[in-house]
């Protein structure tokens, strides 16, 4: 049986992945220094996964975490924009440091048949295309998209350079259960669902018009796995999204729906450096993996908010 490595498989995304591998009964270890993870994700699996505390950016930490392992998915990151912008170093050390320490000891295992690396649709930036295809030219705005593109670089140089089997592929604002809402730089779906279940008016800055592809994690993990075993795709950047943009003002009447509320959000100026509208062209993910989106967003955003309404911390 195969051994899979998820990094970051503490926290939101990553325990998903971690979830799914068990179901599908294959044997995982999780390696997460828990920074923005949280236990809980993994309370009711521990005994049926091997936890590696430690650290993306120790040699010896990656080594031994390595050790035998045949797939790997790359989550463990400092995510959130906001955070680059207000620590840039650690967000370097961590994204991009962290990552060339783990592509270094991969590079020499005689084990790892390919990576997969969690990469973000921020590196397309301020792109005026109102559809983001991979081949655009990346235009990153903040540290963190900075971080990412720097990153999915190493993959493919390592791929070139040492024949480490990689494939990058690029989430669109995910969103589902095991998401921290408590966090100052949460994600726009917990934060509301956190706030709107307390009753309280969510805060949109601009009009509301702002879009995003919302992907429910369930897709993001399929991607995943099927991008770790798919022929002819090391060395590719793939794009996984919806291939749908709603707007803020949507998410909150979907909110409110699955709620049975009738909050309504307070709007406030437009955040410069922002980006208004993020839509993913996922073509090449259909082409190449065969990917399809099992959970659409509203059915995602109706799971979410159950999700959410069962756990004490929201
Ligand atoms: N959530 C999204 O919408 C989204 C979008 C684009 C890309 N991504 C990327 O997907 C990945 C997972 O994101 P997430 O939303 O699940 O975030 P998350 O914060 O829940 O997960 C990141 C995990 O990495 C761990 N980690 C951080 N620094 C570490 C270190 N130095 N050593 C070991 N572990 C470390 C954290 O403890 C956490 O468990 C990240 O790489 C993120 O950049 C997420």
């Amino acid at each position: 049986m195969a051994l899979h490595l998820v990094t970051g498989g503490g926290g939101f995304i990553g325990s998903n992945i971690v979830q799914e591998l068990l179901k599908r009964g294959e044997k995982v270890r999780v390696l997460d220094n828990f920074s923005t993870g949280r236990r809980e994700n993994l309370l009711s699996i521990l005994s049926d996964i091997e936890l590696i505390e430690g650290d993306i950016r120790s040699y010896h930490t990656v080594l031994d975490a390595l050790d035998g392992v045949d797939y790997i998915y790359h989550q463990a990151a400092l995510p959130s924009v906001p955070r680059s912008i207000s620590d840039p170093i650690t967000s370097n050390d961590v994204n991009i440091s962290g990552t060339l320490n783990l592509l270094d000891v991969a590079r020499r295992s005689k084990t790892i048949k390919r990576i997969v690396f969690a990469s973000s649709s921020s590196v397309y930036g301020d792109a005026p295309e109102p559809k983001k295809v991979e081949t655009l030219p990346p235009r990153p705005l903040s540290p963190y998209a900075v971080n990412k593109l720097c990153d999915e670089y190493y993959f493919l140089v390592f791929y070139k350079l040492y024949g480490l089997e990689t494939v990058v592929i690029r989430y669109f604002n995910v969103f589902g259960g095991n998401q921290d809402p408590n966090s100052p730089y949460s994600a726009v779906i917990p934060k509301f669902i956190r706030l709107m279940k307390r009753g309280e008016s969510p805060t949109i800055y601009g009009d509301g018009s702002t879009s995003r592809d919302f992907t429910y994690v369930q897709n993001v993990v399929w991607a995943n796995l099927a991008a770790a075993t798919a022929p002819n795709v090391a060395g590719e950047v793939i794009n996984v999204a919806c291939g749908e943009s709603y707007s803020l003002n949507d998410l909150v009447q979907g909110i409110n729906a699955a709620l049975q509320t009738n909050i309504r959000p307070i709007y406030t100026d437009f955040r410069k450096g922002d980006i208004k509208h993020s839509l993913a062209d996922i073509s090449k993910a259909q082409r190449l993996l065969g990917y399809q989106v099992f959970i659409p967003f509203r059915e995602g955003l109706q799971l979410t908010v159950q999700e959410m309404l069962n756990r004490k911390d929201v």
